[in-house]
């Protein structure tokens, strides 16, 4: 029920109240691509330095294919899950040598490189490329099921699909970049796992959970 009217609020907010962050400047897929593996594990805080030192040093595919991987290691140090950068770093290799050394744009071949995996794909393919694909992480989870007092189970294996599905209804249409990066946006500082700040929340008319007094009800997760 009203999916598109949610999805325009959505994005209304994101105009009014994104965050600003370096690289929201860009469009360059190297850059959104070493962005989304970061933020992605690491809260923007603790590893927005990390960030620009790393696209300092290694600026292009080209220069991080050509560095030995102690020192993409060098400049991981500290975030944690080192073999994120073992994977930045082989598929720099796969983007030099399958790709012509030129980052695909089809969704399916960014699937394919190394340590890339659906949500990180999508948001490439949205915020690079236009493409019409929703970036699918836990805050989705949360913002829908809460949007919807949905209590499909998030820690099941068909949730990415039963999202997805519910997502692509929403986004509007040709704004699925920004739309994936709203859906952050409120996640991290709106619709918060505990404590969420629903007085500041563009959809709380419109949230079945915060109406009916049950948000800290979802989402629901049955696995631990
Ligand atoms: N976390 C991961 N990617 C992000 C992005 N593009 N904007 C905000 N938070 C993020």
């Amino acid at each position: 029920p009203h999916f598109i009217l949610i999805g325009n609020q959505i994005l209304k907010w994101y105009g009014q109240n994104a965050r600003e962050l370096p690289f929201r400047n860009t469009k360059n897929p190297y850059n959104i691509w070493i962005c989304e593996i970061i933020f992605q594990q690491t809260r923007i805080a603790q590893g927005m330095q990390h960030y620009e030192n790393f696209v300092a040093r290694f600026p292009d595919v080209k220069t991080l294919a050509n560095a030995h991987s102690d020192e993409v290691l060098l400049y991981w140090k500290g975030l944690g899950y080192y073999s994120r950068a073992l994977n930045i770093h082989k598929a720099s290799h796969q983007i030099m040598n399958d790709f012509g050394g030129v980052f695909p744009e089809k969704y399916e071949d960014i699937l394919y490189l190394k340590g890339i995996g659906k949500y990180t794909a999508a948001a490439v393919s949205s915020i690079c490329f236009g493409k019409q694909i929703p970036a699918i992480d836990g805050n989705f989870y949360r913002v829908l099921s809460r949007i919807y007092a949905d209590d499909f189970d998030i820690s099941s294996s068909q949730a990415y699909k039963y999202y997805e599905n519910l997502a692509l209804e929403m986004i509007p249409s040709n704004a699925a970049g920004d739309f994936n990066q709203a859906m952050m946006d409120l996640g991290s500082e709106v619709c918060k796992p505990r404590n969420p700040l629903c007085s500041e929340c563009p959809v709380q008319e419109n949230c079945i959970a915060f109406q009916t007094g049950k948000i800290s009800e979802f989402p629901v997760k049955t696995k631990k």
